[in-house]
C-alpha cells in the first residue's frame, strides 16, 4: 500500500460534506483487479468509494451499492442516474445474496458503522449534541434507541454497553440511566450525558470517550450491526469468485474484533470440531487468503484531514 497521500481530491458524484470516503487509494487500489468485473459497495453512504471503484472500471464493469438508509439510496440513485453500470438498491448487506450470484463478485467492500451525514443529522438521533431525541435507526425498521432503552432492565443495558463497547463501568451507569428513565427524564441524549457526567471514579479526560462509547454501543443494539456483520460477510464470501478481493472497514475494536473473527473462519483449512481425535473434513476448507498481512491504516495525511479515519482499519482478504 502506498505511503505517500496526494492532497485531498474532489471526485465527480461526491459530496464531502456528506460523507468523506477513508482510504480510498488503498481500497480502489486493493480491491479493483478487473475493470471488466461486477463489485459490491456494501454501504454506499454518500457515494464516495462507489465513485472511485467506477473510475477503475471499463465499460463492461459494473457495481452494486446497497445501503439500509433511505436517504442514501436515494441520494445515490439522483448521482449515478446516468450511469448505466451502477445499480443501487436499498437493503441490508446480510441479504446480499438477494443481488449477487455466488461467485459473481470482483469484490466487494464494506465500510462500516454510521455516515459523518447520519451522525450530523440532529434528527437521525446519532449525535449527543444536547436534546437529541434518541433514534439511531440506519433503516427506518425496528424500535428507535429510546424504545429500546425504556424496554430494558438493569441486566440487559449493562450487557448491552460490555459486549458492544466494552464499558467497564457497565452496571453502574446502566443503573443510573434507568434510574433517570424511571423518574420520567426526557428519554434524549441530556439524559444519557448526565448519567455519564455524575458517575462516580471515572477521570473528568476519560468522560467523552465514555460517553461516545455509550452511544456507539446503543447504536450498535438498534441496528443489529454485529449480527449483520457475521451475516453480511459470509453472503459476500459466498459470493465473490476466485481471486476476488474483500476489503472491510472497522472504526473501533469491538468492530474490528469481530470482522477480525468472522474471517478467520474462512482462512481455516480444517473446519471439524475441536474435540474431533483426527480430521474428518478432508482439511480443504479454506475460501480466504489475508492479501494484508496486518491491517492497512491511513496516512498522516488522511488522519490530518478527515478525523473520521483515525480509528479506521482495513482488512483485505481474496477469495481462493
Ligand atoms: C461509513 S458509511 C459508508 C460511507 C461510504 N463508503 C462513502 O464513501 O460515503 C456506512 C453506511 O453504511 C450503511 N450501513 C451500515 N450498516 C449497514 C447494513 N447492515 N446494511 C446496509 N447498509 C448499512 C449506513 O447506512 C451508512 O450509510
Amino acid at each position: 500500500m502506498g505511503k505517500a497521500e496526494g492532497r485531498p481530491r474532489r471526485q465527480a458524484g461526491t459530496d464531502h460534506g456528506y460523507h468523506l470516503p477513508v482510504m480510498a487509494d488503498e481500497i480502489t487500489e486493493q480491491m479493483v483487479i478487473d475493470p471488466d468485473g461486477m463489485y459490491l459497495d456494501a454501504t454506499m453512504g454518500g457515494g464516495g468509494h462507489s465513485a472511485r471503484i467506477l473510475e477503475k472500471l471499463g465499460s463492461e464493469g459494473r457495481l452494486l451499492g446497497l445501503d439500509r438508509d433511505m436517504e442514501a439510496v436515494e441520494r445515490n440513485k439522483a448521482t449515478f442516474a446516468n450511469e448505466p453500470r451502477v445499480r443501487v438498491e436499498r437493503a441490508e448487506f446480510s441479504r446480499l445474496a438477494e443481488f449477487c450470484a455466488p461467485g459473481s463478485l470482483a469484490g466487494a467492500l464494506f465500510d462500516l458503522g454510521v455516515s459523518s451525514r447520519q451522525l450530523d443529522a440532529k434528527e437521525r438521533g446519532f449525535s449527543f449534541t444536547p436534546g437529541t431525541a434518541l433514534d439511531m435507526r440506519m433503516g427506518s425498521e425496528g424500535p428507535a434507541a429510546s424504545d429500546l432503552i425504556a424496554g430494558w432492565d438493569e441486566w440487559e443495558l449493562a450487557s448491552v454497553l460490555r459486549k458492544n463497547a466494552d464499558v467497564v463501568e457497565a452496571k453502574r451507569l446502566a443503573r443510573s440511566i434507568l434510574a433517570a428513565v424511571e423518574q420520567g427524564d426526557e428519554m434524549n441524549s441530556d439524559l444519557i450525558r448526565k448519567a455519564v457526567e455524575k458517575l462516580p471514579g471515572v477521570r473528568d479526560d476519560n468522560r467523552n470517550s465514555l460517553l461516545a462509547r455509550v452511544f456507539q454501543a446503543i447504536r450498535m443494539e438498534v441496528n443489529d450491526e454485529m449480527g449483520q456483520v457475521d451475516a453480511g460477510l459470509k453472503a459476500a464470501v459466498a459470493s465473490l469468485r476466485s481471486g476476488g478481493r474483500l476489503c472491510v472497514l472497522s472504526y473501533h475494536s469491538v468492530e474490528d474484533r469481530r470482522v477480525k473473527e468472522t474471517l478467520a473462519e474462512f482462512e481455516k483449512d480444517c473446519i471439524c470440531a475441536r474435540n474431533l481425535p483426527v480430521c474428518m473434513c478432508g482439511s480443504n476448507n479454506r475460501q480466504l487468503r489475508k492479501v494484508l498481512r496486518k491491517p492497512g491504516l491511513p496516512t498522516d495525511a488522511e488522519r490530518d484531514r478527515n478525523p473520521r479515519a483515525r480509528s479506521a482499519k482495513l482488512r483485505v482478504m481474496e477469495k481462493v
